[in-house]
């Protein structure tokens, strides 16, 4: 393992040894290759650059409390990312190519997953890019794809702390019949300014809104929202939302742990309602909310007292990190040993 304080590590790059390349030209993908170079070398009119052409994912690796290192779900990951294909017209990337890759490139840096006691982990970040150059705007039947990772630490500072959440109606993340529900890089292009504004005003995160009446719940920052009440798992549905792989795992653990889970759409009236209130996702992992402002209506919701973790979440999360880390049976097949 490195010699890395892998306590203070945040959610950033940080260079590792390996990454993957592989290229879509003439109606096939090349062999997976492995490098050291971080950069990529392209003309000026490639389309990724001009027409978002552009869709990425993100999974995580964990050393686990028996020392051997867990992929978690990079199948689901590699299905997210054939559906972001489709969508912009780029060739896709098997899931077998997609998996080998994670793999690989987590067996190659295999030294900078994180250590068990440090709770961090190794972020993996796979991207699919349209390299065609010209002007028009068009498919591109030309494309990369890379896989390159880094240790990364908490994506909310301060941990299993109860983030501060703000409603904003300035900004629609997605509409309705657009890219909402695939992985693209324009989704998180036009989050940028809300997201901005909501840190100045001291808030983590902006729970975005349904485009149309802007009445539902959809997204919680680059998160999925849940709401507990009654003994239930509440989650928005709505087609221009990710499916987050995280949600769907806890969907799975909530029902077992004997919550009722619904899917279904969440009105904004309805967040008073909830005794628990969380986002998750593969950085967030479960951010459970403590507090939620919305700047429109000036309403101001608090969970418990807006500074302890909820009861549910605290067991979601566990059961959740305990399949990542090792501790508890992989019932559900989720992960996959690296070694
Ligand atoms: N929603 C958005 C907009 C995201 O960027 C993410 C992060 O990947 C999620 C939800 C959570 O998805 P997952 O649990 O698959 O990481
Ligand atoms: C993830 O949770 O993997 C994400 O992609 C969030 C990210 C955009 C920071």
């Amino acid at each position: 393992m490195k010699n890395i304080d892998w306590s203070a590590l945040g959610f950033d790059y940080f260079k590792t040894d390996i990454n993957a390349r592989a290229y879509y030209k003439d109606g096939a993908w090349s062999k997976l290759e492995y490098t050291d170079d971080e950069y990529i070398n392209m003309h000026m009119s490639t389309t990724c650059l001009h027409y978002g052409l552009e869709c990425f994912e993100g999974l995580k690796a964990f050393r686990g409390v028996d020392g051997k290192v867990r992929l978690f779900r990079a199948d689901e990951n590699a299905k997210r990312m054939q559906s972001s294909a489709r969508k912009l017209c780029l060739p896709e990337p098997s899931v077998e190519m997609f998996v080998e890759a994670c793999y690989e490139v987590v067996k190659r840096n295999i030294d900078y997953v994180p250590s068990y006691e440090s709770g961090a982990s190794l972020y993996l970040r796979p991207v699919l890019i349209g390299t065609k150059v010209g002007l028009g705007v068009k498919a591109s039947h030309e494309a990369m794809f890379i896989v390159f990772c880094s240790p990364v630490g908490a994506y909310f500072k301060g941990g299993m702390k109860p983030i501060k959440v703000i409603v904003d109606r300035m900004q629609d993340r997605a509409a309705p019949r657009g890219t909402g529900d695939t992985k693209v890089g324009g989704n998180y292009g036009s989050s940028i300014l809300s997201g901005e504004k909501a840190h100045t005003l001291g808030y983590s995160n902006v729970m975005y809104l349904d485009a149309v009446e802007h009445n539902y719940i959809e997204e919680c920052g680059a998160a999925n929202f849940f709401g507990i009440k009654d003994g239930k798992y509440i989650t928005p549905k709505s087609a221009s939302i990710l499916p987050s792989i995280t949600n769907k795992s806890l969907r799975t653990l909530a029902e077992d742990m004997g919550l009722q889970v619904e899917e279904r759409p969440v009105p904004v009236s309805e967040l008073k309602t909830f005794e628990e209130a969380g986002a998750c996702g593969t950085a967030a992992v479960i951010s459970p909310i403590g507090y939620i402002f919305d700047l429109d209506t000036d309403e101001k919701i608090t969970y418990g007292n807006g500074n302890e973790v909820g009861p549910n979440c605290l067991k979601l999360y566990n059961a959740l990190q305990d399949i990542q880390y090792g501790r508890a049976e992989d019932k559900f097949g989720w992960t996959m040993i690296v070694e």
